[in-house]
């Protein structure tokens, strides 16, 4: 099966999220299950500097008039995966952020940007590869969320191929003003409630709820939630009325990048019957964080965007008792400039028990999950969560809400489930500070209970949350919709 993935972002070339991770680890993985997947991205300048051996196949116009080189090359850091990247300088090609100005405000153009990405998928449905035709596109999120509607446009009625659509997240949905709708070059007969309007606004992600195939999201349980009016943030109606369509697939960990006895990026490496070099890991993270160097402190970490989402006021208001109790923590993560000046203030108030880096780095968030004890998520809503599979691939025992993939994903800690060696993390329910402190207590006595924390630590690395399962439930998807 030929199939295109359209996103915006790619790991190891761009990656602002959890997106990133799975939009470079599944092609991979669909490909050792039978598929030919290539990718279609967009030509941010990391993405451009990550193209080799580019080919130029065809240029086109967007409705604004910008042009469009497609290319073909293949990425730097995957060997396998064919890809195709739209060069427009100025409109694409802009240096800094791929979605926001210096000011963290979306760049008044996104519409544009990505709507020329869906018409770059166009092209390629339409034979713009005279050595490649895919037979269905995979797109994720809100960005590519125009690919099923520009297909029916350009096949007259009829998509000139099947599509999937895959959410990441429902809460970034891509609207614009109605003024723009010209822009993007499809006729206003989609501009209705049965279409991509949105309360009188374009919405790129409701297009491709709409326009899809079927849809996906990245866990079962988010599938079920965003069909309720408390997370359906307003496309629970749309969304259950396409139930039968809609299906839950959890993401996997890709063991070549996050797999503690190979991980280069470790000062020492570690598995689950070799520990030692697990503590040596803490002793380092510790020194280079200027955390005291006590081995017996448990330490807490949080590697995350520091937006709404993730619920991290709960951690700033609980952070006084924990360190009153003897623990520490430790921060990694950007976003809200409110949350970032209020976790370096904690960090001034408790020097040495807390610290805190403001930064996106994926190297340090290595070392972050290979010292860490406890990883806390606690998130108002996880569409799926990658942290937490991380923290438990790397010993540190997770600590997360019971919600969206954090729920299909850690087992509580209970007499029975520590009993059946199933007990792998801390999960508590309500965004509550009472029920988060508790369960940090609840963390606390059992680090403070050698025995029972190593089987919980170690059933935790022994779960293997791979993409050769997902793959092959996207594979499923696909020949379910590529006529034979
Ligand atoms: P989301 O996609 O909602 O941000 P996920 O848990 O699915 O949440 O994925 C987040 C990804 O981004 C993980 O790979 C995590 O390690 C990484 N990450 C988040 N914040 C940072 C940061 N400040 N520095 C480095 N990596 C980060
Ligand atoms: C989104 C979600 C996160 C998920 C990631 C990858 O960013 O917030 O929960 O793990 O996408 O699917």
């Amino acid at each position: 099966m030929n199939i295109l993935q359209v996103s915006a972002e790619y790991h190891p070339l761009l990656k602002t999220g959890g997106l990133a991770d799975v939009t470079g680890a599944l092609p991979a993985a669909l490909n050792a299950n039978g598929c030919d997947v290539r990718v279609l991205l967009p030509g941010f300048p990391a993405i451009l500097a990550g193209l080799q051996e580019p080919t130029e196949l065809l240029r086109f116009h967007t409705h604004g008039g910008a042009e469009l080189r497609l290319l073909r090359g293949t990425l730097l850091g995957t060997t396998t995966v064919q890809a195709y990247v739209l060069d427009a300088p100025g409109l694409l090609d802009r240096p800094g952020n791929p979605y926001e100005d210096a000011h963290k405000q979306p760049y008044a153009d996104n519409h544009r940007r990505f709507a020329a990405l869906a018409w770059g998928a166009v092209q390629i449905a339409q034979g713009g590869d005279t050595s490649w035709k895919p037979q269905l596109v995979h797109g994720h999120d809100w960005h590519a969320g125009l690919v099923p509607a520009c297909l029916l446009h350009a096949g007259g009625g009829q998509p000139l191929l099947p599509s999937v659509f895959t959410v990441h997240n429902l809460a970034y949905q891509g609207l614009f003003d109605v003024a723009r709708f010209p822009d993007l070059g499809l006729p206003w007969s989609f501009y209705q409630v049965e279409g991509l309007e949105f309360w009188g606004q374009i919405s790129f992600l409701k297009a491709g709820l709409h326009y899809a195939n079927r849809i996906t999201t990245v866990s079962p349980t988010y599938a079920r939630e965003i069909q309720t009016p408390e997370l359906g943030c307003g496309l629970d109606g749309l969304l259950r009325r396409r139930q039968s369509d809609l299906s839950g697939i959890l993401n996997g960990v890709d063991g070549t990048i996050w797999n503690p006895t190979t991980d280069p990026l470790l000062p020492h490496r570690f598995g689950s019957n070799k520990l030692l070099g697990k503590a040596r890991c803490k002793a380092a993270l510790q020194i280079e964080t200027g955390l005291h160097t006590h081995a017996d402190a448990p330490l807490f970490t949080v590697v995350s965007r520091l937006t709404e989402q993730k619920g991290l006021p709960l951690v700033l208001e609980a952070v006084d008792g924990l360190v009153e109790r003897g623990a520490q923590l430790l921060v990694l993560g950007n976003g809200d400039a409110h949350l970032e000046a209020a976790f370096l203030a904690k960090a001034q108030q408790h020097a040495g028990r807390v610290a805190v880096r403001i930064g996106f780095d994926e190297a340090f968030s290595h070392r972050v999950f290979g010292g860490s004890d406890v990883t806390l998520v606690p998130s108002r809503f996880e569409p799926c969560g990658l942290t937490q599979l991380y923290a438990l691939a790397y010993g540190s025992v997770p600590l997360v809400r019971r919600v969206g993939g954090l729920a299909d994903s850690v087992t509580d800690t209970q007499p029975d489930t520590l009993a059946s060696d199933t007990a792998t993390g801390i999960v508590f329910n309500h965004m509550d500070v009472g029920e988060f402190t508790h369960a940090l207590q609840r963390a606390m006595a059992l680090y403070r209970h050698p025995s029972q924390w190593d089987r919980v630590q170690r059933a935790g690395m022994r779960q293997h949350f791979s993409w050769d399962e997902a793959a092959q439930q996207y594979a499923a998807l696909y020949r379910s919709l590529i006529p034979a």
